[in-house]
C-alpha cells in the first residue's frame, strides 16, 4: 500500500507516522520547503507525544519519506489524503482555498486510479468541490482517469494524537464506490484490533459526523460551565453534581469539567463554522450560538474572580500565570483562555509572570516581553499578589506550598481547572478560588 498525504501540520504528520507505523509506504508532501528540510532532519514541527519517536523510527526503516514534490511521488500511490489547513474565513465560514488547490494539484498530477480523501475537517460539500476541482484539472490536461473521492475525518485529540491513531475508538469513512470503500478497508485493517469498527457511511453524513461530534463535545462543557457558575451562586458544589450526573451512564463522565472554557483549533472553530453552515441553509443552530457565547464568557471568569477578589484594583499587582496552552500535554495556544485572561490584567495594568513547562516558545510569538517569563513554577510565584492556574499540567498538580507560601506577597490561588484540594489550601492558610463552588466567604455569605 502507499499512501501520499498531503500537509505536514498536526493532522497530516499524526496520519502520515502512524499509517507508516503498521507497514504503509508513506509520503508526507508540503509545500514549505523548509518544514520539509527539518522534517528530513527529524525536527518536527509541533510537539506531540510519541510523534518524534515514530517519525524518526519510520524514516530511518524507509517507510516514512518527506517532499515538496506532488508530481514526483505521486505515481504507485493507492491513496491520497488532503490534511491541509482550513482557517476560518471572517465569516466563521471554513477556509477552502488550500483544500481545492490540492485537489487541483492531484488531478493535474495523478497517473493512476487514485482514492482522494479529505482528512482535514470540512464543511458538508467539500468533497462535491474537490471532486469538481479534480474533474477540471484532468479536463484541462486531456486526461480521463479513475478516481473516487471520500470524507475520512480525523477524531484525534492532541496530546494523545498518536494513540488515538492508532487505537482509535472508530473510524469513519464516508464513500460512494466499493472500490474506495475497498481501499479503506485494507489500509485501516491493522487498526482494527479488538473490535475497533470502521463506519462506513455516505460522504455527506462523514462531513457532519466530525462537526457533529465536537459540537456535541463543546456543548457539554459549556453547559457545564453555565451550571458550575450557577453553582456558585445556590451555594452548590459543581464537583459533585458532576459526580451525580456523572455517573447516570446516559450523560457520561466525560467532557463536564467545568474550567475557563475549551481552546483549541477544533472546538471554536468547528462550531463556528458548523454555526455558519446553518444558517447558509436558513437553519439556525440555537444551541451551538449559545454554546459559544458561554465559552466566550467562561474565558474571562477567572479575571472577574481575580477583580472582585481586589476590588477591581489590579494595577502594579502581580500574577503567577501556570500554564498557558489551551490544555496540557500541547504546546498549541491558538484560542487558549490564558491569552485573554493576561489580555485583561495587563489592560488592568497588572504585572504578569508566566510558566509553561512546554508552551513558552510558541506563546512568546503572541505575548512577547508584555509578561515576564519565569523559568519554573516557584519563579512565576515569586512576590506574587495571586496565583492563577490555567493550564492542568502534571508539574502543577502538586507544589511545594510550604514553599509557595513563602515566596508569594499573599496566598491567593485562583484554581481555574478545579486541580486543587480548597480545604487543605484553605487549612494552610491560602484563599483559594475554584470553578463552580461557592466561596462562603465571598460568596453566599457575603451576599446574605
Ligand atoms: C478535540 C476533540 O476532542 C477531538 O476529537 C477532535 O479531533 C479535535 O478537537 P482537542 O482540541 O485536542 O481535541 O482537545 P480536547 O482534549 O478535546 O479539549 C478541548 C478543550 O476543551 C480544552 O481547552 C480543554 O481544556 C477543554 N475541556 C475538555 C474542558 O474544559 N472540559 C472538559 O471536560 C474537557
Amino acid at each position: 500500500m502507499k499512501a501520499i498525504v498531503i500537509g505536514t501540520g498536526y493532522v497530516g504528520l499524526v496520519t502520515g507516522a502512524c499509517l507508516a507505523e503498521v507497514g504503509t509506504q508513506v509520503v508526507c508532501v508540503d509545500v514549505n520547503a523548509e518544514k520539509i528540510n527539518n522534517l528530513q532532519n527529524g525536527i518536527l514541527p509541533i510537539y506531540e507525544p510519541g510523534l518524534e519517536e515514530i517519525v524518526t523510527r519510520n524514516y530511518n526503516n524507509g517507510r516514512l519519506s518527506f517532499s515538496t514534490n506532488l508530481a514526483e511521488v505521486i505515481p504507485g500511490a493507492d491513496i491520497a489524503f488532503i490534511a491541509v489547513g482550513t482557517p476560518p474565513g471572517e465569516d466563521g465560514s471554513a477556509d477552502l482555498q488550500y483544500v481545492l488547490q490540492v485537489a487541483k494539484e492531484i488531478g493535474t498530477h495523478m497517473t493512476d486510479y487514485l482514492v482522494v480523501v479529505t482528512k482535514s475537517t470540512v464543511p458538508v460539500g467539500t468533497a462535491v468541490k474537490v471532486n469538481r476541482e479534480i474533474k477540471q484539472a484532468m479536463l484541462d490536461r486531456g486526461a480521463l482517469l479513475d478516481y473516487d473521492v471520500a470524507s475520512n475525518p480525523e477524531f484525534l485529540k492532541e496530546g494523545a494524537a498518536v494513540q488515538d491513531f492508532l487505537k482509535p475508538d472508530r473510524i469513519v469513512c464516508g464513500v460512494n464506490t466499493d472500490r474506495a470503500k475497498e481501499v479503506l478497508e485494507r489500509l485501516y485493517h491493522p487498526f482494527l484490533l479488538n473490535g475497533r469498527p470502521i463506519i462506513f457511511m455516505d460522504i455527506a453524513s462523514a462531513e457532519m459526523t466530525k462537526y457533529a461530534a465536537n459540537a456535541m463535545l463543546a456543548t457539554k462543557i459549556s453547559f457545564i460551565n453555565d451550571i458550575a457558575n450557577l453553582c456558585e451562586l445556590v451555594g452548590a458544589d459543581v464537583n459533585k453534581v458532576r459526580k451525580g450526573i456523572g455517573s447516570d451512564a446516559r450523560i457520561g463522565n466525560s467532557f463536564i469539567y467545568p474550567g475557563i472554557g475549551y481552546g483549541g483549533s477544533c472546538f471554536p472553530k468547528d462550531v463556528k463554522a458548523l454555526v455558519r453552515t446553518g444558517m447558509e441553509y436558513g437553519h439556525g443552530l440555537r444551541i451551538l450560538e449559545a454554546v459559544e457565547a458561554v465559552n466566550n464568557d467562561q474565558k474571562k471568569v477567572l479575571f472577574h474572580k481575580i477583580s472582585k477578589h481586589f476590588d477591581g484594583m489590579l494595577k502594579d499587582k502581580t500574577f503567577a500565570v501556570w500554564g498557558l496552552s489551551f490544555k496540557p500535554g500541547t504546546d498549541d495556544m491558538r484560542e487558549a483562555s490564558s491569552l485573554v485572561l493576561i489580555e485583561a490584567l495587563l489592560e488592568a495594568g497588572a504585572k504578569v509572570r508566566v510558566f509553561d513547562p512546554v508552551a513558552a516558545h510558541e506563546a512568546k510569538k503572541t505575548l512577547g516581553e508584555s509578561v515576564t517569563w519565569a523559568t519554573d513554577l516557584y519563579d512565576a510565584a515569586e512576590g506574587a499578589d495571586a496565583v492563577l492556574l490555567v493550564t492542568e499540567w502534571n508539574e502543577f498538580r502538586l507544589p511545594d506550598w510550604t514553599r509557595i507560601k513563602q515566596i508569594v506577597k499573599t496566598p491567593v490561588v485562583f484554581d481555574g481547572r478545579n486541580i486543587y484540594d480548597n480545604t487543605y489550601l484553605e487549612k494552610n492558610g491560602f484563599i483559594c478560588y475554584s470553578i463552580g463552588i461557592s466561596q462562603p466567604a465571598v460568596s453566599v455569605l457575603s451576599r446574605s
